[in-house]
């Protein structure tokens, strides 16, 4: 039975419930949300032909620095023939190909110069799998200078992974650098731009807030690698290339060829934001590596050029084109204010670390910059030993809004949707900034955005929708991923180079932001049926797999967990007895080490019991 009691109503729904939330990862950027089909077209990737092979025969290929355009862009691509016509140059294989559609007009474009004293005939085609031409131009390259050089070619026919190949077909020496080729139908046709279909599915998403640029890619396998906004921004050909966070050793499926060109840098998010109509949520980079892989920090007395970054972010998103910073918007196009009014001090990180971190950047930002929300993060774990450490710090250090991730499975989340239930209304509120439920494993390919999950995040998400009061923010994560090269799965938005689709979990997104009411009326439900027997299906920790008790029960007094059957993903089935001294090892690993270890502990001021089971480095908390 539901009582709906509509006499006296409730909160206000927050009108920032549902938002999105972007990280390069999946190849979501370069060879996803980019448009641009050039992998490494500026050659300046630690591997610096990265995406470029050699074609044909008569022509020698080099890289070449002397005289180069910029010494932000110090490196270009030689091809030098010999007397007579070639046949020989390079090709660039795109990201995982070139989708090319037949009648799309697709933007060429390169820098050029012969220092041979005489001109050069170059031979620019974009050729399916098979070789077959479905556009070209042919180009004279000359004079010492650097010149730009351009055509629209017009493709014949469709092809799902074409290339670009540059022949010399006659002239001695032709240097080349930028080399672009971009789909003239990009999102508001802007040149060099973003991909139609996919930013259309996010706009139909429509986002209250655009959480950028992350994710672990914000922390960085190393402080090196950390994303670092101002050299993001300002022309393309001077943003600093960098190793992309989900291509080290660390990542789960690391794609070794995955770079971040920054040709999607914090000029294009904020201004992504504004179109989606969507606040801009940047996040930055706290003074932590990922505490996934290095746990590299910055000592706290040398900060302050982190804490700086934030200011100038400030001032390039909100600042008057007279500022510095302000200054550097305008001269990119964009001479109003962005109107950012949210900023995250780091990712996903814990521990004492991270709190006198942020206690920093909180005591300059709230002085200098009251008008900011500032977002804490409470460590990547949905419940547990560090989630218990996290709130009564944060609580302390009144932050404005604190950043939870959870990924785990379905019945979690059903679970979970009483989660924001109790949540103290005097503390910070809550931003369930990064979820998704997982049919199994993260790494696996049999983890499926499947209905179970879609409807499972759906319950969780009316948990979220009726203590709006507290918890006011959230988004589902990652948003995107190739279908041929993701680290991580599921995802909102699938995609290919010529086509993407959306997930049932994406249509829940879709409705809930949609149909956001305006405020809640108090429900009471009576349920005749008697209360389910413990045990189900719980995560482990946030990126870990999903584990079945079918016969759960507990010993009180010898405090001692009897978990009869139980299953984990992949498939096997233990008869055991737990107590919090007992380690058992899986018979068929999960991934990796797959050790569990489980305590069971009464919990203070409650009837029932908790056990904390662990597995790895992750960890889930179980109440009853
Ligand atoms: O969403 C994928 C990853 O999950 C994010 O990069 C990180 O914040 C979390 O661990």
């Amino acid at each position: 039975e539901v009582e709906v009691d509509l006499s006296t109503p409730g909160h206000k729904v927050s009108p920032r419930l549902i938002g999105a939330f972007f990280e390069d990862i999946n190849f979501g950027a370069d060879g996803g949300l980019c448009a641009e089909l050039v992998k490494n077209g500026s050659l300046e990737a630690p591997k610096p032909l990265l995406g470029w092979s050699r074609l044909g025969q008569g022509v020698e290929i080099e890289l070449a620095s002397e005289a180069a355009m910029s010494s932000a862009n110090p490196r270009y691509l030689r091809l030098e023939g010999g007397d007579g016509a070639s046949d020989g140059g390079v090709f660039n294989e795109g990201f995982r190909g070139m989708g090319i559609r037949g009648g799309g007009d697709y933007r060429l474009s390169f820098q050029g110069r012969s220092t041979a004293g005489s001109a050069a005939r170059l031979r620019v085609r974009v050729v399916d799998e098979q070789g077959q031409e479905l556009a070209g131009e042919t180009f004279t390259v000359e004079g010492s200078a650097w010149r730009r050089h351009e055509a629209t070619l017009r493709a014949d026919t469709t092809a799902n992974k074409a290339r670009l190949e540059l022949r010399l077909v006659a002239g001695k020496l032709a240097d080349l650098d930028l080399i672009s080729l971009c789909p003239a139908d990009t999102w508001k046709g802007r040149p060099g731009g973003l991909r139609r279909d996919l930013v259309q599915l996010l706009a139909d998403l429509k986002p209250a807030f655009f959480r950028f640029p992350g994710g672990c890619i914000v922390e960085g396998s190393e402080l090196k690698y950390r994303y670092q906004w101002k050299t993001t921004i300002g022309p393309r050909e001077e943003r600093r290339l960098i190793v992309n966070r989900w291509n080290t050793e660390f990542a789960h499926r690391p794609a070794p060829d995955y770079y971040q060109s920054f040709n999607l840098g914090f000029f294009e998010y904020f201004q992504l934001a504004e179109d989606l109509g969507s606040e801009p949520l940047p996040i930055l980079n706290c003074g932590m590596a990922c505490q996934f892989n290095t746990s590299e920090l910055v000592p706290l007395n040398e900060l302050a050029p982190y804490i700086q970054d934030a200011l100038d972010l400030i001032e390039f998103a909100n600042g008057s084109a007279e500022t510095t910073w302000g200054a550097k918007r305008a001269a990119m196009g964009h001479p109003e204010p962005f109107g950012m009014k949210l900023l995250g001090v780091g990712n996903e990180q814990w521990g004492p670390e991270y709190f006198e971190r942020y206690e920093e950047f909180a005591r300059v930002l709230q002085e200098r910059h009251p008008e900011i929300e500032l977002i804490s993060t409470s460590g990547p774990f949905p419940s547990g030993d560090l989630f218990d450490y996290a709130w009564p710090l944060l609580r302390k250090q009144q932050v404005p809004i604190v950043d939870e991730h959870c990924y785990a499975c379905p019945d979690w989340f059903l679970r979970e949707a009483h989660r924001y239930d109790n949540y103290d209304r005097n503390g910070p509120q809550a931003f369930m900034g990064e979820y998704a439920a997982q049919s199994v494993q993260i790494v696996s390919p049999r983890n499926r955005n499947n209905l179970r999950c879609a409807i499972a995040e759906a319950a969780f998400l009316t948990g979220i929708e009726r203590n709006s009061d507290v918890v006011t923010m959230s988004a589902y994560a990652p948003l995107m991923a190739h279908e041929d090269g993701w680290q991580w799965r599921p995802n909102l938005i699938w995609f290919d180079n010529l086509k993407s689709y959306a997930t049932p979990s994406y249509y829940v997104q879709q409705l809930f932001s949609k149909h956001r009411g305006d405020i809640t009326a108090p429900v009471k439900i009576t349920d005749p049926r008697p209360a389910p027997p413990v045990g189900g299906r719980f995560g482990l920790g946030s990126h870990r797999s999903c584990v079945e008790f079918r016969k759960l029960s507990v010993d009180a007094e010898n405090q001692t967990v009897h978990l009869g059957d139980w299953e984990t993903d992949e498939g096997v089935v233990r008869q055991t007895s737990l107590d919090s001294a007992t380690r058992v090892l899986v018979g068929e690993p999960v991934s990796g080490d797959a050790t569990f270890t489980c305590q069971a502990r009464k919990v203070s001021g409650r009837e029932g019991f908790a056990i904390f089971l662990r597995y790895g480095d992750g960890g889930s908390r179980i109440e009853w």
